[in-house]
Formats: structure tokens, sequence, C-alpha cells
């Protein structure tokens, strides 16, 4: 009983504050920020933390180690000081998918149906067992189309990652997916521009430790999105194996160099080997919208993701795109406290944080 009233209380709490949680479980770490909205609808970061995950605790997007994420869970809880409990879970992997579609219009429960019928062929784990949701982005009055975008989880998958949250005393109101996070996130970022970026389209990366996430924007919403499994976790285990050292000890060279700050030039040759296969993954995936003298190219690129940091990784996206990268910097319009986050964390949470803050974007809706 007291636990119910207890959640109730903290329920209130989440809607009179206006407080917005996103939860982020990446493969290098779970990631919670709680984000309120204030005055004139600006959004703040109030609170963040970041607890590393082990080596193991995911593999190939199956959590093995349910306790580890649980407890990391409680422990970025504990450690930003977030009380309310009512959070946005993002999801990724092969078990979602999301498709920009065109579908017949008529009545609400008529398109409704078309989409759901339209999507069914795209969902390859079984549209039966999964949940869809869509977002109709507009008309196109004069094909008499609806031009939507379909997202769509397993269930199974969605029960137990929900299941996790619980144990960690989250309360799940939302599940959305970590590209729409970024897509939130994007628009946000460019509200300003966005009817321009929108018109001449904009590719956004999220570089990742184990998945690099491809967006294309264009025309009011995402075009296509892609997950190539590749990542800055190839680098550490690539260090971890030539360099004879653990993943902790890896991770800590990639990211800080040796003890004077430098990397060695070992790691330096690694880095480079990472990022030529991580462009020739993504080459094929953009080829369409790149390759030159097509009539699909994009003005503007963003990036994002712990692993946008690796050195030299911006300069080689530029060659393969041809256009100047920008770090998607959500502090470009999310306030924050510097009492409570100094330049550094803010330098680092604005590349390994935009999923979960673009997740708490959406969690009041
Ligand atoms: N300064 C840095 N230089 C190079 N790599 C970095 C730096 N900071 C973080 N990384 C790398 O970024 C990755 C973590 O980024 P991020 O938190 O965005 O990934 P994730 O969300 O855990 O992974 P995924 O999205 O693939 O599940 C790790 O591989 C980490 O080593
Ligand atoms: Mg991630």
């Amino acid at each position: 009983m007291s636990d119910l009233v207890t959640q109730f209380k903290n329920f209130m709490a989440n809607f009179e504050k206006g407080q917005l949680i996103g939860v982020d479980i990446g493969l290098s770490s779970v990631k919670v920020a709680l984000l309120s909205k204030g005055k004139k609808n600006k959004f703040k970061l109030e609170n963040y933390a970041s607890i590393p995950l082990s080596e193991a605790a995911i593999i190939e997007d199956e959590i093995q180690k349910p306790e580890e994420i649980i407890g990391a869970l409680i422990q970025a809880l504990e450690s930003a000081k977030i009380k309310p409990k009512i959070c946005n879970l993002g999801m990724d992997g092969p078990n979602t998918m999301t498709k920009r579609l065109q579908v017949p219009d008529g009545s609400k429960d008529e398109v409704e149906d078309n989409i759901l019928w339209e999507s069914e062929q795209y969902i390859p784990f079984g549209a039966d067992e999964s949940e869809v949701d869509f977002a109709i982005l507009g008309k196109l009055e004069e094909d008499d189309v609806v031009d939507v975008v379909v997202a769509a989880a397993k269930i199974s998958v969605i029960e137990t990652y929900m299941e996790y949250l619980r144990e960690a005393g989250l309360i799940v109101k939302k599940v959305d997916l970590n590209v729409f996070a970024i897509n939130n996130l994007f628009e946000l970022v460019v509200q300003d521009e966005l009817e321009n970026v929108s018109d001449l389209g904009s590719i956004i990366i999220d570089f990742g430790a184990q998945t690099t996430t491809v967006l294309v924007y264009k025309d009011g919403g995402p075009i296509l999105s892609k997950e190539i499994p590749v990542g800055g976790v190839l680098v550490t285990e690539e260090i971890q194996r030539q360099m004879g050292v653990s993943y902790e000890e890896a991770e800590d060279l990639k990211t800080s160099g040796d003890e004077n700050g430098n990397l060695p030039e070992e790691i330096v040759a690694i880095i480079q080997a990472q990022i030529q296969n991580q462009m020739s993954e993504l080459r094929k995936v953009l080829n369409f919208f790149i390759a030159a003298g097509s009539s699909e190219q994009v003005g503007f690129c963003y990036v994002t993701g712990g692993s946008s940091r690796l050195p030299g990784l911006m300069s080689a996206l530029q060659d393969i795109v041809g256009i100047e990268p920008k770090l998607l910097n959500p502090f470009d319009v999310i306030d924050y406290d510097k009492k409570v986050f100094d330049s550094e964390s803010v330098d680092s949470i604005s590349a390994t944080g935009a999923v979960s803050m673009g997740l708490g974007l959406r969690s009041a809706q």
C-alpha cells in the first residue's frame, strides 16, 4: 500500500514540476537525464548521470547481465539525485524498426488501417508480436496520400526492458526509439532554420560504442534510418588485443591517452583503421545521398555519440559526405545549471547524453 502511495506521489510530482526523464541503455553505459520545461517552453537539463557497463553486460543487443543494468540504473538515479520516476525509455537494435511510408488518404480509421497494413511487410520480427506506433507528417494533396513515419518494437523485448526499469524503481510511461530521440533533439537544435534544413535535407549520425545510427532527415521527418553494427568498442577491443591491457585500461587509453595525455602511435593507427572501416560502411548506406551529382544530395550533416570524438573522424566524414559536419550540440538550445555541471562534463554529455536528452524531451507527451 505505502508503495502505491509513494508511486502516486512521485507520479504527481513528475507532472507538477514538468520533469522529464529519458533513459538510454547503451552498450558502454546507462544514461539518465532529467529535464524540465520552463518559461517560454525552454528546456533545462536538471540532472544527468552516466554509469559505465562492463564489457559483457550487453552482447549483440541482448542484455546478458540484467542485475548489472538494474544496478547501474539505480546508481545513476542516486548519483544524479533524481527523485521523480516516470520516464521515457529508448530502444534500438534488431528488435526495432522504423519506416517512412505514404499510404492512401481516407477517414481517420481508414488511414490507421492503411498504415498498419502497409507496415506489416517491413516488420522483420512479426507485426503480431510488435507494438506499432506512427506519426503523420502531412498530406500530399495532389496524390491523395498521407505521409507517415512508422515505428515498431518487439513486445517481449519491451516488456523485459520495462521489468528491469521497474526493478530500478522507474515507471515507463512511454517507449520510444533512440533514432526518434535523435530526430527530436535535432529538430529542436535546428529549430530556427528547420524549414531550410528540412528542405535541403540533413544527415545525422550517432557514433556509439557498438552501433553507428544514421538518419537522413528531409521534408519534415526521417526518410532513412539505419543502424550499422560498428562503433567505438571495436577500437577498444583492438587496443586491448594489441597492447595486452584490460578493457577498462583500453577505454582509458583511447579516451585520455597515456600518462602525459598523449595518444601512443599504435593507438592512433588503430583509430585510423577503424575510422576508415566506419567510413566505408557509411558510404554504402549513404551512397544515394552523397554521390556526386545525385539529385538526392543533402545540405547538412550533424554528428553525436561518444565515438564522434575519435580524433580524425570529423575530417574523414567530411571527405565522404562533402559537407562540413557539425556537432549536434544539445546545449545550443537546452539550458543547464553551471553549478551542477562543469565545462568538462557538459562537453562529454553533449556527445554521449544526446539520446537520453532527446528521450526526455518527449516523456511528458
Ligand atoms: N573522447 C573520446 N574519444 C574517443 N572515443 C570516445 C570519447 N568519449 C567516448 N568515447 C567512446 O564513445 C563510446 C560511448 O559513446 P556512447 O555513450 O554514445 O555509446 P553507447 O550509447 O554506450 O553505445 P551504443 O549507442 O552503440 O549502444 C565508447 O566506445 C567510448 O569509448
Ligand atoms: Mg548510444
